[in-house]
């Protein structure tokens, strides 16, 4: 358990926005699978997203898009039984609730019950508000996602910095505004200029999270095989590395190979 996490009592949204009340910063990772989830939650981590980044980490793909309901469903149900402390969100894929609230609400529907989430996370402004609307009508706990948002990927054409410009900063702020207006209890920035995100967070009473969004918003958030170097691929200026796991698997495994040529594994010892 981290130095700082004192409070061992299950997090909820309501303490999610206590947090940001008393300036306490909220500490969040993704994740996909029940064992690594239960590492990061034993840790201390506040908030775990099973992000549709498994499309891109646990799958393979270059993007967010293949991602499906039934995969998202699988992945957080892995993770919910592995977490005793830290508030399950499951991020809605690609196809599930754009242009469409009613499928929205029943795409929600089937994450609560049959994955454990305790909240969902939606991409997107004020041009899926009915969706938003719909979904938090049902009780469910919405968390909304503005910047760079994965999903839009082919009408943005690349990875950059978003809300740079005037307008699309206004639009930003907008948004923002309405989702807390909404009721949705926080809101990911991700890859916007720290300044835009400092005036957000200021300006909001729930809490921004982060992700190449600056020191200034509530919390942080990591895609956790980048965090740990898993995925040594994709080095964008806003991560910071805090392991080489992908050397120490190498490194485990090419010895384990070696042992087995060798006919050093198993040893008497390790048979029977
Ligand atoms: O899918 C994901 O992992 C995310 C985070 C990067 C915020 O949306």
């Amino acid at each position: 358990m981290s130095t700082y996490t004192e409070d061992l009592r299950k997090v909820t949204t309501r303490r999610l926005i206590e947090m940001k009340q008393r300036g306490e910063k909220i500490a969040c990772l993704t994740a996909y699978d029940y064992s690594m989830a239960r590492l990061i939650d034993e840790a201390g981590v506040d908030l775990i997203l099973v992000g549709d980044s498994a499309s891109n980490v646990m799958a393979g793909h270059t993007t967010t898009l293949p991602m499906t309901l039934d995969q998202m469903i699988y992945h957080t149900d892995s993770v919910s039984r592995a977490v005793k402390r830290a508030l399950v969100v499951c991020d809605m894929p690609f196809g599930t609730y754009q242009g469409n609230s009613k499928q929205a609400l029943a795409s929600a529907i089937r994450i609560m019950k049959e994955s454990a989430a305790e909240a969902v996370k939606i991409e997107g402004g004020s041009e899926i508000r009915e969706s938003i609307e719909r979904i938090l009508s049902a009780g469910i706990p919405v968390c909304g996602h503005l910047g760079l948002t994965p999903q839009s990927i082919n009408k943005f054409g690349s990875y950059a910095v978003r809300a740079r410009d005037e307008a699309e900063a206004a639009k930003l702020v907008e948004d923002a505004r309405m989702l807390q207006e909404l009721g949705c209890f926080a809101m990911v920035l991700e890859k916007i200029p720290a300044q835009l995100a400092e005036q957000v967070s200021k300006e909001l009473s729930i809490p921004t999270i982060g992700i190449g969004a600056g020191g200034q918003c509530d919390g942080q958030i990591l895609v956790m095989h980048d965090m740990l170097g898993i995925n040594k691929g994709f080095s964008p200026r806003f991560l910071r590395r805090y392991a080489d796991l992908s050397s120490v698997i190498n490194q485990a495994v090419a010895h384990y190979v070696d042992d087995v040529k060798t006919s050093d594994f198993p040893n008497e010892r390790e048979q029977y």
